[in-house]
């Protein structure tokens, strides 16, 4: 452009000096373009550099504000300062983590229920909770709807596989005596947990309104019926004025019978109810496992004055963690 207007002599000075002028504004020019390409070239190169070395661009240290190295401090801050990190804690005891201590099981629970939670809100955009509905669904999920049937069957087997992971989980802090001080709080809460667990799965069976799941529920249910004061049928349940249309089983079902009242009633406690407050008490246990010093980790192994007397690192955990201040 530049060559064009100073060839068609437009802008030429008058007098015949105009040749000069506008080579050398040529010669101006094309010094501009070099310098330019030459910055752009360098500025492209220290890019490319960056990018070998992210951990140096202005971008990666306006998200990582500590370093990434293996100083303890710069480890602890990096958990710290990071939002999703800091819900654990800065340091953890290794044993106390290692899968053969803990079998991994309390997480895998706890990421059963994340992927029920996932299938099941994908289930509900297909589920009508209707007599005249729900069984359809199912046929339908099952046949025409595209992955359908993968989704119905993730959500059946991470059922099932969260009812053994939990009975598991239950079995490992059993054997491993992480039910004892301080950690019996947070036994009862896994209690809770398990029941809550039991429940999700019971209420859940209902839902294709087949004859397993309707059965399954007669029974079920009228085994409540036998509840000991809120059972028609139940230990002093007659006392306190119990009948099969006021009792603990009439509440279940909202009404006597296994029907639309009980679909309707299991559905909501399926998706919404329990789902909250088994979500609310796994806060709950999670905070405790932190609160009573992490995860209790293996016994001690070694006496005190055995370890001090070794030279070197220290090969092994001298307490289970958290027991310290409970022990004064
Ligand atoms: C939905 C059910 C549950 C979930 C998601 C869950 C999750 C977890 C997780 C992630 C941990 C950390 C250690 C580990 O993974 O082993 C833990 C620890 C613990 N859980 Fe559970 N849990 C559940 C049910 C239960 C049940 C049924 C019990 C017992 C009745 C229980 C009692 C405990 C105790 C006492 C600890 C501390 C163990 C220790 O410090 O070694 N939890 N739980």
């Amino acid at each position: 452009m530049a060559e064009e207007n100073g060839g068609n002599g437009s802008s030429a000075p008058p007098g015949g000096a105009g040749g000069n002028g506008s080579s050398g504004r040529k010669t101006g020019v094309r010094e501009q373009v070099t310098v330019l390409k030459e910055t752009v070239q360098a500025k492209t190169k220290e890019q490319l550099e960056e990018l070998k070395q992210p951990e140096k661009t202005q971008l990666y240290r306006s998200i990582f504000r500590v370093k990434h190295d293996a100083e303890p401090r710069n480890r602890a801050l990096s958990v710290l300062s990071n939002v999703f990190f800091h819900l654990h804690p800065a340091k953890v005891n290794r044993d106390a983590v290692r899968y053969n201590f803990t079998w991994g099981m309390g997480g895998i629970t706890f990421y059963l229920f994340i992927v029920l939670t996932f299938t099941g809100v994908l289930l509900m955009f297909y589920y009508h909770p209707s007599k005249v509905q729900a069984f359809r669904d199912i046929l339908y999920l099952e046949n025409d709807v595209p992955f359908g049937k993968l989704l119905r069957n993730m959500h059946r087997w991470a059922a099932h596989l969260m009812i053994i992971a939990v009975w598991l989980h239950m079995f490992r802090v059993f054997l491993t005596g992480s039910y004892k001080r301080p950690r019996e709080f947070n036994w009862c809460v896994g209690v809770l947990l398990m029941v809550l667990t039991l429940l999700l799965s019971f209420t859940g069976y209902l839902l294709p309104d087949d004859q397993l799941g309707f059965w399954a529920v007669t029974v079920g249910t009228n085994m409540a019926r036998a509840t000991p004061l809120l059972g028609n049928e139940g230990p002093f349940g007659s006392l306190l004025g119990m009948t099969p249309y006021n009792d603990v089983r009439f509440a279940l079902l909202g009404g006597s019978i296994v029907d639309a009242n009980a679909l309707l009633r299991a559905y909501i406690w399926h998706c919404i109810a329990i789902p909250l407050i088994a979500g609310i008490f796994m806060g709950v246990h999670f905070w405790r496992v932190r609160k009573d010093g992490g995860i209790s980790g293996p016994a001690p192994i070694m006496l005190e004055s055995e370890i001090k007397e070794e030279k070197g690192p220290r090969p092994v955990i001298l307490k289970p963690s958290g027991m310290d201040q409970f022990q004064k």
